[in-house]
């Protein structure tokens, strides 16, 4: 049976609407939360910002399945109203960098042996990073010296920047094994993502309530802003690259730069390989 890892599916997620698509298309759904399972659906607890949770994570995948046909991402974006002045760290890193990169790129990195032996056994096997058209906001000098002076749109844009560089290296380094790597916008979707950060401003969090009709019918659904992963999950013969609100999309100038690409891969390499615990 086809065999999906879904990162981040809670409740009213992107994640959850795309673990609930590919449940429905007859796929076996791997997911996750921080803490919370998630009914009807495999679940094992993943913190991306914490090493220990990602390896703890990928063996759960691996002991629970040999069939790893995609690994669909999910990440953070904590700060929409832009209110931070310094960059909140886990482990030395900022805190979209530490998650939404370097968490995923471990994820992705551990899972890569089922990941291959998959499309090597079924002629394919697919990641799918969930970014934002907001990577238009990274630079590729933030990717290895961070943001100065801080700026946390920014940085969260550097971080979906690195997804979708690393988007294109897993099809570059991996495509000739089968695996094809894809970087997806969803559109501008109804989620909790617009509440982070709230739960400290009790009138903004009042204000959002109340502009939360208007809200909703502006803004995509999480089952219509899933479509984009679905697809890129889904489609067959459906080429690798960047794809936005449904399409295939140019991704910002700054995902062109090979040597960043290529740097960026390398860099990464050497900090996953630091993550093994040692015995
Ligand atoms: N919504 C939009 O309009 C939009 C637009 C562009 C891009 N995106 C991107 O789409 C992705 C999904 O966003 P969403 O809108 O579905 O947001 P969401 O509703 O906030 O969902 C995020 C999911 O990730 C989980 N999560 C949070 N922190 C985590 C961590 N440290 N490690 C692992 N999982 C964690 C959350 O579950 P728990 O809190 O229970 O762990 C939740 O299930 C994000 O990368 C976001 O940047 C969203």
């Amino acid at each position: 049976m086809r065999t999906v890892v879904v990162t981040g599916a809670g409740p009213d997620s992107l994640g959850l609407a795309t673990a609930v698509a590919l449940r429905d298309l007859g796929w076996r759904v791997l997911v996750s939360t921080r803490t919370e399972p998630v009914e009807g659906f495999a679940w094992h607890p993943l913190d991306l910002a914490s090493a220990a949770s990602v390896a703890a994570y990928a063996d759960w995948v691996t002991a629970t399945t040999d069939r790893l046909d995609v690994l669909v991402n999910a990440g953070i974006h904590l700060d929409l109203r832009s209110t931070w002045t310094e960059a909140p760290l886990v482990d030395g890193h900022e805190i979209h960098w530490r998650t939404n990169y370097l968490g995923t790129a471990h994820l992705t990195r551990l899972l890569l042996p089922s990941l291959v032996t998959t499309a090597q056994r079924y002629d394919e096997a697919r990641v799918v990073h969930v970014v934002s058209k907001l990577h238009e906001r990274g630079t590729n000098e933030a990717l290895f010296a961070g943001v100065h002076p801080y700026r946390s749109w920014v940085a969260y844009g550097t971080s979906k920047l690195a997804l979708v560089h690393d988007a294109v290296s897993l099809t570059e380094r991996h495509g000739g094994e089968g695996l094809r790597g894809y970087a997806v916008h969803p559109g501008a979707v109804f989620t909790k993502v617009a509440d982070r950060g709230l739960e400290t401003s009790p009138v903004l969090g009042r204000l959002r309530r109340l502009g939360r009709p208007l809200e909703r019918r502006m803004l995509l659904t999480p089952e219509q802003g899933a479509r984009t992963s679905v697809r890129c999950a889904t489609e067959p013969a459906l080429a690798p690259g960047y794809y936005s609100d449904g399409t295939a999309a140019s991704p910002s100038p700054a995902a062109g730069d090979a040597a960043a690409r290529t740097r960026l891969w390398d860099e990464t390499t050497d900090w996953v390989a630091g993550q093994r615990p040692t015995a």
